[in-house]
């Protein structure tokens, strides 16, 4: 009885007693609250999603040196192609924070395979491929990534190939979210132009030249189109005055 009373007089002051208990509906609270989706999820929270996703692009490519500004580079042109295709604007913010992060899961990779001076043997190739697997895993928690063809998806999906004979699932044609689609392009334009150990970057022509060749069989026609439409605007982003794309006009098309 003095149990009781003593339990109505203290419970409302200061909580449950039983700190197992306490902690554990403390626990439950905050974990509501951060699987709580913000209002809106990707649209309402663009601004703080697209900064985390530049940090966490520059992050994979801190570990390489030869790929300091691949991220960066091939959101750039993941947001050129989706206006040269004339896709609205949230394509286009899912589709450029993609390109931030499409790389995300070789933070999974071993140095000694991410660094390697030189082409890669079959074991070392087989575990590389696994990257668009972890960074599917990795961004599985963002629920605003998470939608059919979104962030998580383009991540997943970023080597696949248009004839089908791409990484992970084989995925053929359209069957490949148009955002991987969108992503290979740009991510294979990227790592053409700039610098590996073991062969210095291609020309911005001759890179050009290599997607062209490859239109129908590893690249979605289309986008390739969409390629030769913004080629000009491509080579401007490589000039080192170019003045930085992202930010304002892809805040304000996240609000439409
Ligand atoms: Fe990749
Ligand atoms: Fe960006």
């Amino acid at each position: 009885m003095v149990t009781r009373i003593a339990m109505a007089i203290y419970t409302p002051l200061h909580g449950a007693p039983h700190t197992n208990r306490k902690r554990s509906t403390e626990r439950h609270v905050f974990m509501q609250r951060l699987n709580t989706p913000c209002p809106g999820t990707l649209e309402a929270g663009f601004a703080l999603f697209h900064q985390l996703a530049e940090s966490l692009g520059h992050a994979v490519d801190a570990r390489d040196a030869y790929t300091s500004t691949h991220s960066d580079q091939v959101a750039e042109i993941c947001r050129l192609l989706v206006m040269a295709l004339g896709l609205p604007s949230r394509a286009l913010n899912v589709i450029h924070l993609a390109g931030h992060l499409h790389d995300i899961g070789k933070i999974g990779i071993p140095d000694a395979i991410l660094r390697k001076q030189g082409p890669l043997d079959e074991e070392e190739s087989r575990l590389m491929r696994l990257h668009p697997e972890i960074g599917a895993r990795i961004l599985k928690p963002v629920q605003g990534f998470n939608e059919p063809g979104g962030v998580s998806e383009i991540v997943l999906h970023h080597h696949e190939k248009f004839d089908g004979s791409g990484y992970p699932n084989q995925l053929y044609g359209e069957a490949i979210p148009l955002g991987a689609r969108i992503a290979a392009v740009a991510d294979t334009y990227s790592a053409l132009v700039q610098d590996r150990p073991y062969r210095p970057g291609r020309s911005h022509e001759l890179a050009l030249y290599e997607i062209y060749r490859h239109s129908g069989s590893q690249f979605d026609p289309q986008v390739v189109q969409a390629l030769r439409e913004c080629a000009a605007k491509i080579l401007q982003l490589e000039q080192p005055q170019a003045p930085s794309l992202f930010g304002t006009d892809i805040q304000q098309s996240a609000a439409v």
